[in-house]
């Protein structure tokens, strides 16, 4: 059995002590991460799926960097509307760049594969035919492996204002995920709210943000009042569980 944590939508700023709609994203991650510590079974992944900092500093990345590495565990990172990617470059020492930041690694047996939707600094989210033949090409050739898509947008309909930045052409998306039933889950953020459905076999599952919530089901933006959380994933060979825990 692997353990594995989906955190996202950490909002950090450079100054430790700023807030975004009146919560502190920085002290939230940090309690975030206390809970992942004290978790019976320590995790041996944690994915951040976007919408790292909100004031795409350096100091703001560095911050997330500072947690995970004491964290000790392996780490993937994805962007999200809200990131530049060459600040992210310079503090994690990557080179992503459109088209490139899209990854997949063999875990156990899975096949996880990261999806970059972010078309920075647009809210909504995209995909280029490029990606999209790519994803397909990388599950073709993985057909018999349970498989896991992470993402930043959300890409089903959700509700009318946050559908504004959904990912555009999620169609196209979700029918290649209709033609390989191997993949187990589409986790993504975005949402700072938890979304559960069930398709075809499917999971789709958002993560809650690290710093604030938005309530679900409104016309229009308002902000929820429940805790902060993220979402702990269960793996066996064949078998994917997942639960969101707040804090
Ligand atoms: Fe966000
Ligand atoms: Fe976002």
């Amino acid at each position: 059995m692997a353990h594995i944590v989906q955190i996202s939508d950490t909002h950090l700023f450079g100054d430790k002590n700023a807030t975004i709609n009146g919560f502190n994203s920085y002290s939230n991650l940090q309690t975030i991460f206390n809970s992942i510590s004290s978790l019976k079974e320590k995790p041996e992944l944690i994915v951040v799926t976007g919408d790292l900092s909100q004031d795409c500093t350096a100091e703001s990345y560095k911050h997330l960097y500072d947690f995970l590495l004491k964290s000790g565990i392996k780490y993937y990172l994805l962007p999200g509307n809200h990131d530049n990617v060459s600040i992210v470059n310079k503090v994690f020492n990557y080179k992503w760049a459109r088209e490139n930041v899209d990854y997949s690694a063999d875990y156990k047996g899975w096949l996880f594969y990261f999806l970059d939707t972010s078309v920075y600094p647009e809210a909504h989210g995209e995909l280029t035919q490029y990606q999209l033949q790519k994803l397909e090409d990388t599950l073709n050739k993985n057909k018999s492996k349970p498989t896991l898509i992470f993402m930043h947008h959300h890409p089903l309909q959700i509700s009318s204002w946050l559908d504004g930045m959904i990912l555009l052409d999620f169609d196209k998306f979700n029918s290649v995920v209709k033609q390989n039933p191997q993949i187990k889950g589409v986790l993504f953020g975005h949402i700072h709210q938890i979304f559960e459905s069930n398709i075809n076999g499917t999971f789709y599952g958002s993560a809650p943000s690290t710093s604030y919530q938005i309530l679900p089901k409104t016309a229009r933006f308002a902000l929820d009042a429940v805790t902060q959380g993220y979402r702990l994933i269960e793996l066996t060979t064949e078998r994917f569980d997942s639960k969101v825990i707040r804090l």
